[in-house]
This record gives structure tokens, sequence and C-alpha cells, in this order.
């Protein structure tokens, strides 16, 4: 069943081409001009309607949305606030008609985000799921269901669901854009082009894993890192910085590249493993100057890179690994592969049980 693959979750890390390609099946028409959501119910007057979106979710799933506030406020223009479910009907949010709320959840049955979905709808919101389970509580209380088609996710550390997840909120983001105008046919064109090159662009990646395999055999000597980056490169960052803890134990933070100086900078010391990604061309000196800070102190850096700035970004890292180029939106479907498999292979290298990591639970069905 795991069809020759050591464990579950690089069976999952391998499926992801297929589950991408799953996700957009149907969706993007021949041309690759518009998108098609038959599942979205809304009309191009009720699009028209959204004053703002609230993404609401955990864990990965939450990191997923942080990539989905981006890609829905650069596409459509609409503001989007992304919150962790267990503290969103904490704070009393303005939840009004005119939100419009989305909850991701690869099970559709993690408590909070389903008293999140209610929440919403006591409020008069219109909710819109994106879960990988049909069928779920979250995909039966939802308004709008969009499925992601990544398949049963058997692994507890979530893989091919969040990049699944990141598919569905490019073609939402898309949808919209469509619906509202706020970007034309051929830049539309442009992204759909991308995002159908990207199956193809994460094979090439898992061809390189050996070389992570490396490196994660020398992070397993250490007891805490750091993963930095700026834009969307630090919402991987947090989705990287929990995928090493929850399977290797190893303590990791994330942060915000620029956000490092104002006093965690203390914490890097000699040896101290930094993970910097640096895919966003318009923020890559500005985070090439944030490593110059850690590697001051003599931190150890890997980074994470595209192809057009391995020359650039080898110059200032102790160790490069460089993504195929994309766009800079989409980024994150192949930034986050080599971060799975650092995980993968640092569990495996630990001698830990990499499917079933201890304290955790494939489904949260308790608040
Ligand atoms: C981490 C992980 C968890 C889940 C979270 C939400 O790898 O799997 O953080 O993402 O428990 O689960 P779902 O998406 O089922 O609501």
């Amino acid at each position: 069943e795991k069809a020759g693959f050591d464990h579950f979750m690089l069976k999952e890390i391998h499926e992801q081409p297929k589950a991408y390609r799953d996700t957009m099946m149907g969706r993007i028409s021949e041309d690759g001009k518009s998108i098609t959501l038959k599942e979205i119910g809304m009309t191009a007057e009720q699009i028209r309607g959204i004053q703002k979106v609230h993404i609401v979710a955990c864990g990965t799933a939450y990191h997923a949305g942080l990539v989905g506030k981006t890609i829905i406020e650069q596409l459509a223009r609409i503001p989007v606030e992304t919150d962790v479910a267990s503290e969103y009907r904490y704070r009393n949010p303005i939840i009004t008609e005119d939100t419009l709320v989305i909850v991701v959840s690869q099970s559709g049955e993690t408590a909070d985000t389903l008293a999140a979905l209610r929440e919403a709808k006591r409020n008069g919101a219109r909710v819109m799921a994106i879960t990988n389970v049909v069928g779920s509580s979250v995909a039966r209380e939802a308004d709008d269901v969009i499925t992601t088609w990544a398949g049963p996710e058997i692994a507890v550390a979530s893989t091919k669901a969040y990049t699944s997840q990141l598919i569905a909120f490019y073609l939402v983001g898309l949808y919209f854009a469509q619906t509202l105008g706020t970007r034309d046919e051929q830049y539309i064109g442009e992204v759909t082009t991308a995002l159908l090159q990207l199956p193809e662009q994460v094979e090439a990646l898992l061809e390189q894993a050996p070389v992570l395999k490396l490196i994660a055999d020398s992070i397993v000597k250490h007891n805490s890192l750091f993963f930095i980056g700026r834009g969307l490169d630090f919402a991987v960052a947090q989705e990287g910085s929990l995928k090493l803890k929850e399977i290797s134990y190893i303590h990791s933070e994330a942060y915000a590249a620029g956000e490092l100086k104002h006093g965690t900078l203390a914490l890097v010391e000699d040896g101290t493993p930094v993970i910097a990604l640096v895919t966003q061309e318009e923020l890559a000196e500005k985070t090439l100057s944030n490593i110059k800070e850690v590697k001051a102190r003599g931190a150890h850096v890997l980074g994470v890179t595209n192809h057009s700035n391995h020359e650039e970004v080898a110059k200032s890292v102790d160790e490069v690994f460089s993504i195929p180029n994309t766009l800079a939106l989409l980024t994150p479907a192949l930034s986050v592969v080599p971060l799975q498999l650092l995980s993968y292979y640092a569990s495996l290298a630990l001698g830990h049980d990499v499917d079933k990591p201890r304290n955790l639970a494939k489904s949260v069905t308790v608040e």
C-alpha cells in the first residue's frame, strides 16, 4: 500500500504532481484563459459584493491560508485576514453578511475549524470550504466546497494536502479576478500556463532528494534552528518549521527575515543552522542582507532560491538549493517541497516514526 516507498509521507510527497494535476483538472479552460469552478454557487453579483475575506484554519492548513491571503489580495484585490481557528472566535471578529469566510481543512473534521465555520454562518457570512474529504462535516456545512483532489493522506504530517490547498487558492483567486475584472485574460493565461507547469517542476525537484538527505544529516546534530524569509517565503518558512518540529522533534522557529534583528538574533550563535528562503525577486536583496546578519554571528546558512537567483544567493550562503523558476506568486508550490523532504530525512536520520509522530493525531476533534 506504500507503493514501494518506505513511508506514507515519502509516498505522499511523491504524489504531489498528481495531486496538483487532479486539483486543476476540469477547472482551467482548454485555452488556459479562464477558470471554471462549478462548485462555487455564488453569482457574479455576490462575488462583487464581497467586502472582505476571512481565512480560518489550523496548523498546516493555516499555513496554506497565509499563502491564500496573498493570492486573493494580489489577484482579486479583496482584503483578506487569515486566522488560526482556535483564536478566531474568541477575538470577536467583525463578520458581516458581505464577509466571505474560507475554512481550510484536509480532514474536514477539525473541531476548531468547524466551530469557526458555524460562528461565521451564525453571523450571516457565506462560507467556502477547501477540503480534501468529500462529505466531511466541513464540506456538508459550507455553502461552497472546493475539493482538493489529493487523495487520502495517511501520514500525520501533511504534505500533498497542503500543496493541493495552495492550488485551490490559485484557482479561487483567479476565478474571483476574472469575475471582478481585476486581471485580464492575458494575465490569467500567464498564470494558468505557469500553474500547469508546476507538476513537472515538482517532479524535477524530487529528483534532487539525495542532496537534501545530506543536508538533513548535518542538521540533526543541532537542537535548534531557524527558518527565515520575507513575504510568501515567510509563509512557507512557517510550514517548513512546523514540518520539521512535528516529525524530527528538533526545535525550530520561523521568522520574518527582517524581524530577527529585533531580539531573536541573540539566539544565533556559532554553527546555528539557518534555512533562508530567497525566492521572491523583489525582496531578495533585503533577505540577503538579513543573511549577512546571521552569518556575522556564525550561522550556517542553507539558501533556498530559484534557478535564476542561484549564483547571487550562492555567494552569501554555505549551501544553496534551487527550485525551478516560476511566477513569484506560485513559488510556494515549489519551495515547500525541499522543506518537506528535509523534515522527512531528518526524522529518518533520528530514527523516529515518520508517519506517526509522538503526541499528534491525524484529525483533531477536540478544541
Ligand atoms: C501538520 C498537520 C496539522 C493539520 C491540522 C489541521 O502536518 O497535519 O497541523 O494541518 O491539524 O488539520 P485539518 O487540515 O484536517 O483541519
